[in-house]
């Protein structure tokens, strides 16, 4: 059974309410290949078709709002929901015989992980990232931040310097190419942020948090952004793409801390 948990709420109920619906495609295709239905795997690759018409029809409706509010990151959104589908088509359903049970499970895991993916690390910060004239110059660990454990608070701080070298690097004019640095500190980035994850996940284990494999998949999918990034593009657009690099790293590290972290500390 795949959960869909609060965490993939991201507040807009028309996409919450498809989402919530691509979900419940997913378990209704697992159960009917846990049960003992003699044409379950005819019935399972139908449903996987229904799967994909109607994720078409949902990403294209999430495009239109994306559209509709400006959303910087529709161009990227888009790519990412036509390599779902592109999955799918390749996906070769015709392989027969004890592989199928396999072979359906394993799409079906993939496509899961991908949703779950996806919605916390793209879908979340849909109405969320603010126009270009909006965006701050800074971002400030303030007491609002705070999660009440000390390890955790540090660690935050230390990811709040890391991102705010990579704002000081983006205002500073004097640098003409500034490749070799950003891309440094996103390393140095990565690894820390592997590192929290790790050292948080741990304390979450210690004292038995109920959330713990929620926080687990907001952490793969903010890694998995990070390691998906396009390098070559930085070096094509350093200006821009490191102003759009730092809205989505903000606004997500702070919409984590205060919704997810901060409910460690509770
Ligand atoms: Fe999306
Ligand atoms: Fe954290
Ligand atoms: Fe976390």
């Amino acid at each position: 059974m795949y959960n869909f948990t609060d965490d993939c709420l991201i507040g807009i109920e028309m996409i919450d309410n498809e989402h919530r619906e691509l979900f419940r495609i997913v378990n209704d295709i697992q159960n009917l290949l846990d049960s003992d239905a003699n044409d379950k795997y005819d019935r399972s690759i139908e449903m996987i078709d229904r799967l994909k018409e109607y994720a078409k029809e949902h990403f294209r409706h999430e495009e239109l709002y994306m559209e509709s509010i400006d959303h910087p990151e529709l161009e990227l959104q888009k790519k990412q929901h036509s390599d779902f589908c592109d999955k799918i088509n390749e996906a070769d359903m015709t392989i027969a015989g004890s592989g199928q049970d396999e072979f359906l499970t394993d799409l079906l895991k993939f496509l899961v992980t991908w949703l779950y993916r996806h919605i916390i690390g793209s879908d979340l910060l849909i109405g969320k990232l603010r126009p270009v004239n909006e965006r701050s110059q800074k971002i400030e660990f303030t007491d609002k931040y705070l999660t009440g454990i000390s390890q955790i608070d540090e660690e935050h701080k230390e990811l709040f310097r890391i991102i705010d070298n990579l704002y000081s690097v983006m205002n500073d004019d004097f640098i003409a190419d500034k490749y070799d640095e950003i891309i440094s500190l996103l390393e140095q980035l990565k690894n820390y942020t592997k590192f929290h994850f790790e050292d948080e996940e741990a304390y979450m284990k210690k004292i038995n948090y109920k959330d713990l494999p929620a926080q687990q998949r907001a952490h793969e999918a903010f890694i998995a952004r990070l390691d998906d990034m396009d390098l070559a593009h930085i070096d094509e657009n350093q200006q821009d793409t490191l102003e759009e690099l730092l809205e989505f790293l903000t606004e997500w590290l702070t919409n984590h801390i205060l919704h997810s972290d901060k409910n460690i500390g509770k």
